[in-house]
């Protein structure tokens, strides 16, 4: 009884491109390094094997088809029975990885895995930017392989809103966490058994994880080249050379996404690295658009001495506080920066590798998020152009170090 007591269910819950299955992943990954032996019985994955007829059409999902209801309730069933199957055989924890919406489908589960104790996690994400980017991706896959890609785009974004016809968030269930997959923040949690080993996941939920982060600053250009901040000026052909040479470097690396800012300058170095990877995708992110100068943006640093005296002496006084008039200053980068990151990191996923090319303030607030460092002395961390700073941080590794190449 004892050993039947240290059991565990996990049941996923969201809505589709919730991060659902990332969250899943990164549980059983995280536990697994933990000596636990985990399994994820994935619906969608049972019913795109099981089914020879393509299901991506929306209707397939409609409350209104009742034999897309009843196949899909058989799948679910089908892998709760693998899941207690499971765990009788020795696995330890069993992850359930489906929307599991509504409250009957979870009545169903905790029944049906009873004595087992379940414990519920919803993913939340509402950032519609985010969303937009991960449908994309999503009808990328096989499944949506004989659509073009606005009439997957459509089903897909169909198939979520007769999720969310249907959908009931977490409230009387015994055991729940609902999770903010965007933040990694629990939104509201209850934990009435004893659910084992809820602290350690607890934990994992909340931890960003990093298998691989490089971090890279783009290339010469000529704004770099005559000090003048901000703009959208190009690459040189120094600049060039650079994102070759860091294009060289990586190319026996599997980097599948690429994160830039929407400037010029980082574009180019990423559609550059791209170019020599066998499939690599490149995401603009706003949020690690280079600082901006508001009323100083062109200008070098010389003529902002000479022309706005005060606000050189001010910012060198208290850089990490001073905001440009009319822009913005490493104080209130910091959000947006986060946010740029925790965007990255949803994206991606579990990849083993992801690039980032950043500017320099950019680049020395996503490593104050990383490092310790105090305020004032970020806004001097030093941002090379032809070196990039490699990062892990994982539940049992953190790793830092500045790399040439
Ligand atoms: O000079 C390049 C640049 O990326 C500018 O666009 C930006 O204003 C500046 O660096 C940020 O560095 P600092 O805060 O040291 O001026």
């Amino acid at each position: 009884m004892e050993t039947t007591i240290k059991k565990l269910c996990i049941a996923m819950v969201g809505l589709p491109a919730r991060g659902k299955s990332t969250i899943a992943l990164r549980l059983k990954e995280s536990l697994e390094a933990e000596n636990f032996t985990v399994s994820i019985f994935n619906n969608g994955e049972v019913r795109r094997s099981m089914l020879s007829a393509n299901t991506a059409h929306a209707d397939f999902f409609s409350p209104e088809n009742h034999e897309g209801v009843e196949i899909r309730e058989q799948i679910a069933r089908q892998n709760m029975q693998a899941a207690v199957d499971f765990l009788a055989s020795g696995g330890d924890i069993a992850l359930l990885d489906a929307t599991n919406i509504t409250r009957a489908r979870r009545m169903s589960i905790c029944s049906g895995m009873s004595p087992i104790p379940v414990l519920f996690i919803e993913c939340i994400n509402e950032d519609k930017t985010l969303l937009a980017t991960s449908i994309a991706h999503k009808t990328k896959i096989s499944e949506f392989g004989h659509m073009t890609f606005p009439e997957a785009l459509q089903n897909f974004e169909k198939r979520i809103q007769l999720y969310e016809s249907q959908y009931e968030t977490l409230r009387s269930e015994d055991n729940f966490v609902i999770l903010n997959s965007l933040q990694n923040r629990v939104v509201r949690e209850k934990v009435t058994d004893d659910i084992p080993h809820y602290p350690r996941i607890r934990d994992i939920l909340v931890s960003d994880m990093i298998p691989n982060l490089y971090l890279v600053r783009h290339g010469e250009t000529y704004f770099n080249r005559e000090r003048r901040i901000g703009g959208d000026s190009r690459l040189t052909e120094k600049g060039l050379h650079q994102a070759e040479q860091l294009a060289k470097h990586f190319q026996n690396v599997q980097v599948p996404f690429i994160f830039t800012s929407t400037k010029t300058r980082t574009i180019q170095m990423a559609e550059i690295i791209a170019a020599c990877q066998e499939k690599s995708v490149h995401v603009p992110l706003k949020e690690l658009d280079e600082i901006d100068a508001g009323i100083c943006e062109s200008m070098t640093y010389d003529e902002i001495r000479k022309q706005h005296p005060q606000i050189h002496v001010a910012r060198s006084m208290d850089k990490y506080r001073y905001i440009y008039p009319e822009g913005e200053g490493y104080i209130t980068l910091q959000p947006r920066i986060q946010l740029g990151i925790k965007k990255a990191l949803y994206l991606s996923g579990n990849a083993e590798n992801i690039i980032i090319i950043g500017h320099q303030a950019v680049n020395r607030m996503i490593l104050s998020y990383f490092l310790f460092r105090r305020m004032e002395d970020v806004p001097y961390i030093y941002i090379p152009q032809d070196k990039y700073f490699h990062i892990v941080s994982t539940q049992t590794k953190k790793l830092f170090e500045l790399k040439k190449f």
